[in-house]
């Protein structure tokens, strides 16, 4: 059943010139038919290159106008409208035009979980695995980072030759977790090496042996000689994790970090987008676009 769903979908995206972009927290099935499965940063580097006329992300929304940012000619669809990201919603640009106008000589540097909106106000965009890389790298020694406080504090003290200004929002299912969990991971699981991502709160990420973006906590694993891991992050990571690499144990963190919107998206919605009667084509006011994605180009330029 799986397998037809899948073939009809690998022959409809050939013959009407789509590319399937997944983020790494899309399920097995979903990742299957992608053209290209990565994190954001690869993503949105990925969506500029793709030589088709159209463009299925599935993801969560802001990664769907990133898509849209860089390469507005193409038609981008959104496999599951419903899916959003929390974080990219926590503040408004008039939120953030007001504290600008407290810090005058901070450069706002912008997590790419924000919508478009939000990004044109920003001076650069980072994701998780630029962030460290593209603020040591701009000119500005002062830095409003918004708006994952968790990934904030982690470039900060990785950055330390910079002065960094964060707000209070993150990641709801990354956030949650607590130290007692990672503690009581690493007694269950004594040989494992701890993985994580930089959206987890300071004290958690302190006790890692890895911190990385999805792409760079997959790459690390399948790489390492050790056996057994425990994992940081969404838990879609430890599947995948467990399917590349039958010969090695990989260990969810909590059962509890699951992205419920990522979650959201299926594979009958990547079907019923390419027959033409699901999904939401990403329509931005050319403005507004134009205005946005100039730190998603600088995010970029710095990020290589
Ligand atoms: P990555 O850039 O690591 O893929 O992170 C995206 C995200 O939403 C993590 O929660
Ligand atoms: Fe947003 Fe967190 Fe879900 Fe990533 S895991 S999409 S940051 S809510």
């Amino acid at each position: 059943m799986i397998k037809d769903v899948q073939e009809k979908i690998l022959k409809l995206k050939a013959e009407k010139d789509v590319c399937i972009l997944a983020h790494s927290y899309m399920s097995e099935d979903v990742c299957e038919v992608a053209d290209f499965v990565g994190d954001s940063y690869a993503l949105s580097v990925k969506a500029k290159t793709a030589p088709q006329s159209t463009v299925i992300m599935c993801g969560v929304r802001f990664m769907a106008e990133t898509v849209k940012m860089l390469s507005p000619r193409k038609k981008v669809i959104l496999a599951s409208p419903q899916a959003g990201c929390p974080m990219a919603e926590q503040f408004d640009r008039e939120v953030i035009a007001e504290v600008k106008k407290m810090y005058p000589d901070y450069a706002v540097v912008a997590y790419v979980n924000t919508t478009a909106e939000l990004k044109t106000i920003a001076d650069v965009c980072v994701t998780s695995s630029s962030a460290v890389k593209i603020c040591r790298a701009i000119p500005q020694k002062n830095i409003l980072f918004i708006p994952d406080i968790n990934l904030g504090s982690y470039v900060k003290a990785q950055v330390p030759e910079k002065n960094f200004k964060l707000l209070s929002g993150g990641c709801p299912t990354h956030a949650k977790i607590e130290k007692s969990e990672v503690v009581a991971a690493k007694a269950a699981h004594p040989e494992a090496l701890f993985l994580v991502h930089p959206e987890c709160r300071p004290e958690v990420v302190a006790l890692a042996d890895y911190v990385g973006s999805t792409s760079g906590i997959m790459d690390y694993a399948g790489k390492s000689d050790k056996k057994q891991f425990i994992i940081g992050t969404e838990n879609s990571i430890v599947q995948h994790l467990q399917f590349k690499c039958p010969d090695k144990e990989f260990y969810p963190l909590s059962k509890d970090l699951v992205c419920h919107n990522m979650k959201l998206t299926t594979l009958a919605d990547v079907l019923h987008c390419l027959e033409g009667r699901g999904g939401e084509e990403i329509v931005l006011d050319e403005n507004l676009r134009k205005q946005a994605v100039k730190c998603i180009e600088k995010m970029i330029e710095y990020g290589g």
